[in-house]
């Protein structure tokens, strides 16, 4: 107890140091993040083309430099791979996979079976009606064996199913869940094995909690339902991933932590996927919409065009380096913690949910330079190395 204190207050005191300090005092032999968390969990990013490609050659590099896991932001997605029935185009994806096989990186796969950012085609007969059970799970297994084939032996672990799941803990009713049934999901595990028995397996989704079922997580007991149910088929599955899309003060860490320790309790790793921090006024009218606002931006949406204000920067440090806490306490079943993005100019979250906003939810800023936050993700790691 004594013991947990004092790492708890030590971390605390080493953090303050450190948020005191200013960018431009920094040390510039930094330790990277994949360094200080080596042990504990894999440190990734979501690349982009230019990132992959390195015609970005400042992010390229800042990719290599610190982290040892990459995903896709998009290349691997139905309707980039798989635009037209027969037609497949690899050319985006292979380039993904190449760069992290030259440099020695996890590649993690994202995603196969989604509703979003899958073309119309793939749900309907040549007439435009919804296709049939038999047609659609063919097309599935097509699809994935397809793939996962491609890249077997090269990308590690694969998304299979995203975001199947909705707040009353019900399967969202996307034309997955229409056509072929519940155990959609079953057969995309399934496929996946069959494609490649050695790459691991995720489920991925965003917020097992919400404001609105907080006080009962439906969402995160039928994930955990979800899970169990592969697992009595026989099907490996080896992480859950929590996106970790997340926002100044929600989910509460409290909520992160007995999620993580409720999953692990199914047997399985836990990773954070697609990690980031929304600094920006919430849009309750475009919540969850697919598709952005495009609306006339001023002061209110969009306060931080000129620059986050310190404070502001400080608090974005302190819940990085809270939830991050909370990741390490997780170690033994933390695989990998991997952001949405790699600088804050390139975040989805400067074009959704309004678009065209300037948000800053990483830890490297629009000139590549790391934050406040990225310190303190560092000094988390820092306070806590003797067990690990
Ligand atoms: C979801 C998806 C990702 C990506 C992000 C935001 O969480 O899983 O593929 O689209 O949203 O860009």
């Amino acid at each position: 107890m004594k013991t947990t204190c004092a790492i708890h207050c030590l971390a605390s005191a080493a953090i303050a140091a450190v948020l005191a300090v200013s960018p431009s005092a920094r040390a510039k032999d930094q330790t990277t993040l994949k360094d200080a968390y080596k042990g504990a969990f894999l440190v990734g990013a979501a690349l982009n083309d230019s990132q992959f490609d390195e015609s970005d050659a400042r992010a390229a590099a800042l990719v290599k430099e610190q982290f040892n896991a990459i995903s896709p932001e998009d290349c691997l997605k139905w309707q980039q791979l798989h635009p037209k029935p027969g037609v497949y185009d690899f050319s985006r994806a292979d380039r993904y996979v190449e760069f992290g096989l030259k440099n020695g990186m996890f590649i993690v796969g994202h995603n196969l079976v989604w509703h979003n950012e899958t073309p119309k085609w793939v749900f309907e007969d040549d007439k435009g009606n919804p296709a049939d059970r038999e047609t659609l799970l063919a097309r599935m297994r097509d699809h994935i064996l397809t793939v996962v084939g491609r890249y077997k032996g090269k990308i590690n672990g694969w998304d299979v199913v995203n975001e199947a799941l909705s707040y009353d803990g019900s399967m969202t009713k996307t034309p997955w869940e229409r056509i072929i049934g519940d155990d959609y999901v079953l057969k995309a595990y399934q496929f996946a094995h069959e494609a490649d028995p050695n790459a691991q397996l995720y489920y991925n989704e965003f917020y097992y909690y919400h404001e609105f079922s907080r006080q009962s997580p439906a969402k995160r007991d039928a994930a955990i339902a979800l899970v169990r149910n592969l697992q009595s088929h026989g099907v490996h599955i080896t992480a859950i991933g929590l996106q970790g899309h997340y926002g100044l003060e929600t989910p509460t860490l409290e909520e992160v932590d007995e999620t993580i320790t409720m999953f692990a309790k199914l047997g399985v790793k836990v990773s954070v996927t697609e990690m980031d921090i929304d600094v920006l006024p919430g849009v309750k009218e475009n919540d969850f919409a697919e598709q952005p606002m495009h609306i006339p931006l001023n002061a209110t949406i969009d306060p931080y065009t000129a620059g986050l204000p310190d404070s502001l920067q400080q608090r974005l440090a302190k819940r990085y380096a809270d939830l991050f806490k909370v990741f390490l306490k997780h170690r033994d079943v933390m695989q990998r913690v991997s952001f949405w993005g790699v600088t804050d100019g390139s975040s989805w979250l400067n074009m959704y949910p309004v678009y065209g906003r300037t948000n800053y939810p990483l830890l490297f800023d629009r000139s590549y330079n790391p934050k406040p936050a990225f310190d303190a993700v560092i000094s988390v790691a820092r306070t806590a190395p003797a067990d690990r």
